[in-house]
């Protein structure tokens, strides 16, 4: 039976909630002030405490930070949001305006209890996980990626250039993460530097820095990226892109350790184990002059390639559950599971999009799914042609956002408290209020039935 402990002073309040929710089976303590509750119980040992804002002595949120292990659910007297919004921020879990109704109050209990539970379960899962995978956040039990793991694990403590290769979505930048977190450079900072996303134009004064007036808009002196992961990793991903005048600049970082900002006369000294990515075949772009070969005999002193998804086996149902569990920890939402067609569906499937395919594939289904199980038809795949398809119908995906708003609203509202509406719908609470308005779907007023407090 879980224990709750109810800090009220209001006599009335007190007994009423002590009284319902011992209806409900619950073990219930009281106490009038958080000092009452302190003398009379370990307030760590409550599954949940219930606590009044304002009360003789300190002020109830104070509960919170002495009772650090237990959910605290807020009332507030007055329906005042600033002294619930100021709660939450202390870290309560959720808040109840006065007056409320008994089953808003014993849903959100039960909710509570619930979460919490589940937390639980999610580190617990959490520690698992990294347990049985040598690279924190990785899996992979097939042998191929068995080998990538050893390889990380042997180079990472090196000063080398390590290339990463891979198709697209193959888990590249985790790899290069992994790298540095292994390496004795952890505790300085590892620099990503997307070569794609960066104007061509722009790309060498990020990557060296540059004078004031080196050109139109270099209003100041300004260091490169090179220069701010000193002491640390510097990973370029998408190396492929670079230009040829970066590339030759690069080449000399690392032949001579060394940066010359754009429009500089002097180079400055720099240490940095430089990590490179590409989803390219770089050979390719060599053989075909895009590329500088000394460059690359550079970047690939030690060469990772890790295989596509479709190569991995048994790796492929694994993953799907584990991006499941975390996409639900994501979107708070309770543990879904794969229905066994969904999981043959997934295995059989050839995922172009590798791993952040399956990774989409799974949020949307956690955020789509109403039940406890995923099934093929939620997945969207459509496993003999090998493509995504879209499905027709009221699927979600087809409304526009404000149809998918309203309609989400008003199937979730009589379910959901507004604040947990406005996380699941990533927005915040008063933006949540806003769109009611707009959209002309406003809070139905609880029904003042008998039972009110
Ligand atoms: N083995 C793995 N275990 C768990 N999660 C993974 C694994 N590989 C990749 N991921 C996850 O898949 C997503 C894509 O990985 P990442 O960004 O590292 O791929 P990438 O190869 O850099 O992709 P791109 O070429 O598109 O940049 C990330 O969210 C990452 O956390
Ligand atoms: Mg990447």
């Amino acid at each position: 039976m879980d224990r709750i402990l109810i800090v009220e002073d209001e006599e009335v309040i007190r007994l009423a909630v002590q009284r319902l929710l011992e209806r409900h089976n619950y073990n219930v303590e009281v106490a009038e002030s958080v000092e009452d509750a302190e003398s009379q119980y370990d307030v760590n040992s409550f599954k949940l405490i219930i606590t009044d804002v304002r009360l003789p002595g300190v002020p109830g949120t104070e509960i919170i930070q002495k009772a650090k292990d237990v959910p605290v659910l807020i009332m507030t007297s007055y329906a005042s949001v600033r002294s619930a919004v100021d709660a939450m921020k202390l870290g309560a879990v959720d808040y109840i305006a006065k007056p409320f109704d008994h089953d808003e109050l014993v849903l959100l209990v039960k909710r509570t209890l619930k979460r919490g539970q589940l937390e639980r379960q999610n580190e617990a899962l959490k520690s698992e996980l990294e347990k049985s995978y040598p690279v924190a956040g990785m899996v992979g039990q097939s042998p191929a990626m068995q080998t990538i793991f050893k390889q990380i694990g042997k180079v990472a403590p090196t000063d080398s250039t390590v290339l990463i290769l891979g198709e697209s979505g193959t888990g590249k930048e985790l790899v290069a993460r992994a790298l540095h977190n292994q390496s004795n450079r952890r505790e300085a900072p590892i620099v990503t530097v997307n070569c794609a996303a960066i104007p061509e134009s722009l790309l060498e004064s990020e990557l060296f820095g540059h004078k004031k007036g080196a050109f139109t808009g270099a209003d100041t002196d300004r260091t490169g990226l090179v220069e701010s992961a000193d002491g640390g990793t510097l990973f370029l991903d998408e190396i492929g892109e670079l230009s040829h005048t970066a590339q030759a600049r690069l080449l000399r970082v690392l032949q001579n350790g060394e940066i010359r900002p754009v429009g500089s006369e002097r180079a400055r000294q720099v240490d940095v184990r430089l990590i490179s990515a590409t989803h390219r075949d770089l050979k390719q772009l060599v053989q075909e002059s895009q590329f500088r070969s000394d460059l690359y005999f550079r970047l690939r002193v030690m060469e990772l390639n890790l295989p596509p998804l479709r190569d991995r086996g048994t790796d492929i149902p694994e993953l799907a559950k584990f991006l499941l569990d975390k996409a639900c920890k994501k979107f708070n939402k309770p543990p879904i599971s794969l229905a066994p067609d969904a999981i043959k569906a997934i295995s059989k499937y050839d995922w172009p999009g590798n791993v952040r395919e399956l990774e989409n594939a799974m949020e949307r289904a956690a955020i789509l799914c109403e039940q406890d199980v995923i099934s093929t038809d939620m997945l969207a795949i459509d496993s003999k042609e090998g493509i995504v398809t879209r499905q027709s119908g009221n699927d979600k995906q087809d409304l526009s956002l404000e149809e998918y708003f309203c309609q989400f609203v008003l199937e979730h509202q009589d379910q959901l408290t507004e604040t947990e509406l406005a996380k699941r719908l990533g927005i915040s609470r008063k933006t949540l209020w806003e769109r009611r308005q707009r959209f002309g779907i406003p809070k139905k007023k609880p029904g003042q039935s008998k039972e009110d407090i």
